[in-house]
């Protein structure tokens, strides 16, 4: 994909607004509380992959994953991506409750193989630009995703997509992994914080600093992230307002007692991921390799190598000559 190709779907995706993958506003968040935390350099080398006119702002390229792949959103390419989709999440057998690799993520294919995929090709010097900024876009929304419990969900349901119900005072049928990507932070936004979402950024932000100080973790302990996530989806993602389990075969009605269970976790993942992405960036780069010049930049260097080669030679042989004529001269002199 260009990066004329880039603009375009980010520019259907103002006049679009619907609703993905931990939601914009979730995957906002992530981006936003990161890049607090990136340290200068890395925002510097962060920086240059952002399409310009975006001035930076790490937010409004978290959901470009979830854009390319819906006609409404990339109308001229959605095709092309969907490949991609299975990389937003893991699923387990239903509760089943852990993770297997070589069970669940086959051949990589799934959010754990592309953490690793595309944390190696941000640094790898063998990918050009295009390929580093996507990259780029994919983990700043790939580490949103995984902190969020239903995209390590069971398989039966595909990640509670097919668990559907009411939740809160909501008139329409929703489904259990919409609660979570938008649902819940959208209702925690109005009844706790004036529907201002940069009252929340800024709890949470507290909430990140209090949490970072805590703990001490590998930056790219991507497994770990995926174990935190199935635990919470049987702990208590799967259970009502009366702790029984909610399945298919009947529409569960979730009220205030779901919603004050777990408002709290939305927020510690929410933190975390906007944590831990940074931290995966701020150690990122200082293992990337110098990237390489473009093809037009070596030409240039390789001409000028020659030109100053020619000119040090053509000086030695006139110093060289000349050196031969004095001495020639020399000696002629005591005759
Ligand atoms: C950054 O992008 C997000 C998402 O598009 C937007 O809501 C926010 O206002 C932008 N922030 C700035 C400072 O432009
Ligand atoms: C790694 O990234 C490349 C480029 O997006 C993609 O073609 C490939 O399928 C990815 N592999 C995995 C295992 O995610
Ligand atoms: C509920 O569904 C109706 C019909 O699809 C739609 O017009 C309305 O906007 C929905 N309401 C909410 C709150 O999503
Ligand atoms: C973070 O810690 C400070 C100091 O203990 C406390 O005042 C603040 O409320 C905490 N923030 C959150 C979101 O828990
Ligand atoms: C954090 O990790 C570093 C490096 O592994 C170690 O030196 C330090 O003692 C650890 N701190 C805590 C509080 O665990
Ligand atoms: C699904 O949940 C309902 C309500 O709790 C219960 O009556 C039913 O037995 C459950 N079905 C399965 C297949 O577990």
């Amino acid at each position: 994909m260009s990066i004329s190709i880039l603009h375009f779907v980010l520019f259907f995706y103002q006049i679009f607004s619907s609703t993905f993958a931990w939601g914009p506003i979730g995957h906002s968040l992530v981006a936003r509380l990161a890049q607090n935390q990136l340290d200068s350099s890395t925002y510097k080398w962060v920086y240059n992959y952002i399409p310009s006119d975006l001035s930076g702002n790490l937010s409004a390229i978290a959901s470009w994953p979830d854009l390319i792949l819906y006609p409404d959103t990339n109308p001229l390419d959605y095709m092309n991506w969907q490949w991609s989709r299975e990389l937003h999440y893991i699923n387990t057998p239903d509760w089943n409750c852990q993770y297997i690799s070589t069970r669940d993520c086959l051949n990589d294919r799934c959010v754990e193989g592309a953490l690793k995929n595309y944390s190696q090709r941000l640094i790898d010097n063998k990918c050009d630009y295009v390929q580093q900024q996507q990259a780029l876009f994919f983990l700043v929304h790939f580490v949103g995703d995984v902190h969020q419990p239903l995209h390590c969900g069971f398989k039966g349901d595909f990640g509670g997509n097919m668990v559907k119900g009411f939740f809160l005072n909501e008139k329409n049928l929703t489904n259990l992994h919409t609660i979570w990507d938008v649902e819940i932070i959208n209702n925690r936004i109005d009844l706790h914080f004036q529907s201002d979402i940069n009252l929340y950024y800024e709890y949470l932000k507290s909430l990140m600093f209090n949490q970072s100080l805590l703990n001490n973790e590998t930056y790219n302990d991507y497994k770990v992230w995926i174990d935190e996530s199935v635990n919470y989806v049987c702990k208590q993602v799967y259970l009502d307002d009366n702790n029984i389990r909610i399945n298919t075969s009947l529409k569960f009605t979730l009220g205030e007692e779901y919603f004050n269970r777990n408002w709290p976790l939305i927020d510690q993942r929410l933190a975390q991921a906007g944590h831990r992405l940074a931290s995966l960036f701020n150690q990122l780069v200082k293992k990337r390799s110098p990237r390489k010049l473009s093809p037009n930049t070596q030409a240039l260097i390789i001409a000028l190598c020659i030109e100053l080669g020619i000119g040090i030679i053509a000086a030695m042989c006139i110093y060289l000559y000349k050196r031969e004529k004095n001495t020639t001269h020399e000696v002629l002199m005591p005759e």
